[in-house]
């Protein structure tokens, strides 16, 4: 636990990451940096007084030099979304911004770690990778690390039994294009057919899957958050802390993180999430799922959504 992580973006994901980074024994050296100081004074203030109650764990705000030596970096900048804005729509404004931190933070951390959370995650890590001149190891996006979290929670919920026995993702976009391939859900060993059939016969009390419904859950829960409490960041800061944790292990993790794609399912030339090995050396490459032709259909589908966003911005 004497990991040094800075986060870029005192906002509300950002302040959060680093209150559930100062909680969790994951890192010894917080850095919270925000053209804001104001507000990272008082995020920094605020989080420090929490800290005495665990042990030792240093929380500055600062400039980018105070990032030298960060094992993680974790960018957050961005406009976030407002009530009924898609996350396409803020492309252009958090590139721009993207582009202005870039240069100043690789100068000081060339040896971190990256995860881009700001949205669209996709695009941002795409954009990340073409202007930084960073490997692309050091490179990886939040993507459906949540929508999978949303899905296993939902699933849990459902069939009455605990999240960490489900193993099911959200592949493609961390938007509206990403989807559920179904094929490789299971419930520990049994696919969710199987252990719905299975729990039928022993007269448990579920009712057949409703898939389109669960993935209606997966791509509304945001917008749903955002529109009752204007901003979601409490599942996302948890799901980013834990990729921190994944990034310091000492053996690698399978998760569903934004990183380039280079002819895995026939994709190339762009980030999106499927099953990914990560760890201490970041980004190990695409595991690769048996996916039904339609769902390797709907990933495709997905990278040209993305793809064409791509094509529209100005680098
Ligand atoms: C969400 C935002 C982080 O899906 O995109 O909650």
């Amino acid at each position: 636990m004497s990991s040094k992580i800075t986060i870029i973006g005192a906002g509300s994901v950002g302040s959060t990451i680093a209150y559930t980074l100062s909680q969790r024994d994951i890192a010894s050296q917080i850095v919270l940096i925000d053209i804001n100081k104001e507000k990272v004074d008082g995020e920094v203030m605020d989080i420090e007084q929490g800290t005495c109650f665990r042990d030792p764990v240093s929380i500055i705000g600062g400039e980018y030099e105070d990032a030298r030596e960060s094992d993680i970096v974790i960018i957050t900048s961005g406009v976030a979304r407002k009530p009924g804005q898609s996350r396409i729509e803020l492309t252009q404004t958090n590139v721009n911004i993207l582009k202005q931190i870039t240069p100043e933070i690789v100068k000081a951390a060339p040896n971190a770690l990256y995860i881009i959370v700001s949205n669209p995650v996709d695009i941002m890590t795409y954009v990340f990778t073409k202007i930084s001149g960073l490997p692309e190891n050091q490179i990886i996006g939040s993507g459906t690390l949540l929508d999978t979290a949303r899905l296993r929670c939902g699933l849990s919920e459902h069939f009455g039994v605990a999240q960490k026995n489900i193993h099911a993702y959200v592949f493609g976009e961390h938007g509206d294009s990403s989807f559920i391939p179904w094929t490789g859900a299971y419930i520990s060993g049994a696919h969710i057919d199987e252990y719905y059939q299975t729990m039928k016969s022993l007269g448990a009390d579920i009712e057949e899957l409703d898939r389109e419904a669960m993935t209606e859950y997966v791509h509304k829960s945001g917008g749903k958050i955002i529109a009752n409490k204007g901003a979601t960041f409490y599942a996302i800061s948890a799901a980013v802390c834990k990729l921190c944790d994944t990034l310091v292990a000492s053996s690698d993790s399978i998760a569903t993180v934004s990183s380039m794609m280079h002819g895995e399912y026939g994709i190339d030339d762009v980030c999106l999430s499927t099953l990914t090995l990560v760890g201490p050396n970041g980004i190990r490459g695409k595991v690769p799922m048996r996916m039904s032709k339609e769902e390797i259909e709907k990933l495709r589908a997905s990278a040209k959504v993305l793809k064409d966003v791509i094509a529209q911005i100005e680098l």
